[in-house]
């Protein structure tokens, strides 16, 4: 974190004493929405259908590699599967969540999902640009294939952003920080 803010303020001509203020406390990291629990319409597990089934990230959130925003999958995705994997397992046990599912789906209603990650309308974010440069979805998300609910466990604050864009993320990324890189 030292280290950062030394580089920072040898960014020539960057700073202006008015930015430089608020740039520095948004190091603190103050507005972070980290470890946030969150009810969601329904309780989809990802490590059922990332580990035991292995669907690859993609299969759902597939513009992650080509676009700003990687977007959640339509109930039309689900029920693919979901039509014949039904509510009630072969030996009588509950799938929770799986009633509920298909009740969107015959009402022909989008599920609203409660959005988890979000950086401020002002920020650039590129999910493309971050994929296709080999950063996994496990270094910003943390390890989704065991969370039974998802939650954010990295800040997302400037710092965090511009910690790695200077190379001092492990493993070592690179990639421009000057502001208007993220902000425009
Ligand atoms: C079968 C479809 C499916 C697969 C496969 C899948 N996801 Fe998801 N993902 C979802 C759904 C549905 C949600 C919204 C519900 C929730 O948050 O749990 C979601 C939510 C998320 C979120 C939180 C989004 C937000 O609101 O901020 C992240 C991050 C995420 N997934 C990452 C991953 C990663 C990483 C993988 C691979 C390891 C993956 N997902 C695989 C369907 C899937
Ligand atoms: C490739 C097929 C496939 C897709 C696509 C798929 N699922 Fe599943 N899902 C399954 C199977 C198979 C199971 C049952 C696994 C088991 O019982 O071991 C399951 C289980 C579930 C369960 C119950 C988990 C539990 O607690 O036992 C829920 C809820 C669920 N899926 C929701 C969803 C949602 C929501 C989507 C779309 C975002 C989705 N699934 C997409 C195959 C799929
Ligand atoms: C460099 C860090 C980083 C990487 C790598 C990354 N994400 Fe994200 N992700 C973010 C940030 C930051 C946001 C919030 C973006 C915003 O608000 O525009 C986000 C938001 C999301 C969302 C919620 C957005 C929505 O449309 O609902 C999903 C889903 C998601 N990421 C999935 C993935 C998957 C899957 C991968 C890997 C293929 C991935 N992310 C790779 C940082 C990352
Ligand atoms: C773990 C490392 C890492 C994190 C964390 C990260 N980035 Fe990046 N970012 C990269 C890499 C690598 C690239 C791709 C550089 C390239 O293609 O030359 C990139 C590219 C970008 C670009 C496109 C830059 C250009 O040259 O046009 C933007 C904008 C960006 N990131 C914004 C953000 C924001 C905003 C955050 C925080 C919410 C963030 N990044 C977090 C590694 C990261
Ligand atoms: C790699 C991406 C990135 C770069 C480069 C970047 N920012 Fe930011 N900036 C963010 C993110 C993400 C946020 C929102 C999250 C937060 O408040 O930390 C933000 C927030 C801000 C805010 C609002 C802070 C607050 O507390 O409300 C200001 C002002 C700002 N940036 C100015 C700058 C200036 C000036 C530069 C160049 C010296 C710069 N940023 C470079 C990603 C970046």
């Amino acid at each position: 974190m030292t280290t950062t803010m030394r580089k920072w303020a040898a960014i020539p001509g960057l700073l202006a004493l008015a930015a430089a203020a608020v740039v520095l406390s948004a190091y603190s990291g103050a507005s972070s929405d980290e470890g946030r629990d969150i009810e969601q319409p329904l309780p989809f597990p990802h490590p059922v259908h990332v580990k035991t089934l292995a669907m690859n990230c993609m299969y759902c959130h597939f513009a992650a590699g080509k676009s700003p925003d990687p977007g959640l999958p339509a109930v039309a995705t689900c029920m693919g599967c979901h039509i014949t994997v039904g509510p009630k397992k072969p030996d009588g046990s509950a799938r929770p969540g799986v009633a509920t599912l298909q009740e969107f789906w015959k009402k022909g209603q989008p599920i609203p999902w409660v959005r988890i990650h979000k950086v401020p309308d002002y920020v650039q974010f590129p999910h493309m640009r971050h994929v296709n440069a080999g950063v996994s979805c496990q270094t910003c998300h943390g390890q989704v294939q065991d969370m039974q609910r998802v939650t954010q466990v990295a800040s997302l604050n400037m710092g965090w952003c511009v910690q790695c864009h200077l190379g001092e993320s492990n493993p070592p990324f690179k990639a421009r920080y000057d502001c208007s890189t993220c902000h425009y």
